[in-house]
């Protein structure tokens, strides 16, 4: 997948198949995503999977063969319904806690994609055959799980469309924040200077701007460290390979 920047994307386009088209666009139909998606930056179609069910109770699923709790959902009515979109282009993805985890890496690529489409789960998950059959991408939103893939997919989708050119209007703000450097985010002040005994910390108020992208930088590091370790190990090795070392170093 391409990069974001290079790409020009006229709508990036969404499709959500699910058992509750109601929940969408739900938190994307406000704010930064919601006036993006009036303005046509990005586009959503949700689709019933039950309407694609083939006996008269509607029914979507059964029961886990060699027996178990819960149930699983039909490969041959997720299938009707995958098939009901046609193959557009962009990824097919199923949101499950089984998936690879989704990081900014992920997400700029999926930005980069004229569209994608996102298959939810509910109940124990979906028949492996369909997700075998159309190579269908699992991706988890993290170490939890949901009751179903609806908030996994806001969740997914948000991240996606405040990437798109011309979505955040400030570029500056998304280049600095957590994960763009491999960093987690400095810690934020605003007025009052003042606020309960709390004071901000005086760099910021110095007017010194390479002092202050300095004092950013460190305070990015230590969290972090401190926080992150995983994160922390990748950056280090990434500014050693940066600076011709090639390995990472015990900081
Ligand atoms: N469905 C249930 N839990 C999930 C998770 N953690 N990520 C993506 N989809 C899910």
């Amino acid at each position: 997948m391409t990069d974001t920047a290079s790409q020009e994307i006229v709508c990036w386009d969404a499709r959500v198949l699910t058992l509750y088209p109601e929940m969408f666009p739900g938190s994307l139909g406000q704010s930064l995503a919601g006036r993006a998606l009036k303005s046509g930056r990005w586009s959503l179609e949700t689709v019933d999977i039950r309407d694609f069910a083939r006996d008269k109770h509607r029914s979507v699923d059964d029961t886990p063969s060699g027996g178990g709790a819960g149930m699983v959902m039909r490969p041959d009515v997720v299938d009707a319904a995958l098939a009901s979109v046609g193959d557009r282009p962009g990824p097919v993805l199923y949101l499950s806690p089984r998936g690879r985890l989704l990081d900014q890496d992920f997400v700029h690529g999926l930005a980069a994609e004229p569209g994608v489409t996102l298959l939810c789960g509910r109940y124990e998950g979906v028949d492996q055959r369909v997700l075998d059959a159309r190579n269908i991408v699992e991706v988890s939103v993290g170490d939890y799980v949901l009751s179903g893939g609806e908030p996994a997919a806001l969740v997914l989708m948000d991240a996606v469309i405040r990437l798109l050119p011309g979505v955040m209007g400030n570029d500056e703000s998304s280049r600095e924040e957590s994960f763009e450097q491999g960093l987690l985010e400095y810690p934020l002040y605003t007025r009052p200077a003042d606020w309960q005994g709390r004071g901000v910390p005086e760099v910021l108020t110095s007017g010194h701007h390479d002092n202050i992208r300095l004092w950013r930088l460190a305070q990015a590091e230590e969290i972090t460290k401190a926080r992150r370790p995983d994160l922390w190990a990748r950056y280090l090795k990434q500014r050693n390979e940066a600076h011709g070392k090639g390995r990472a170093d015990e900081e």
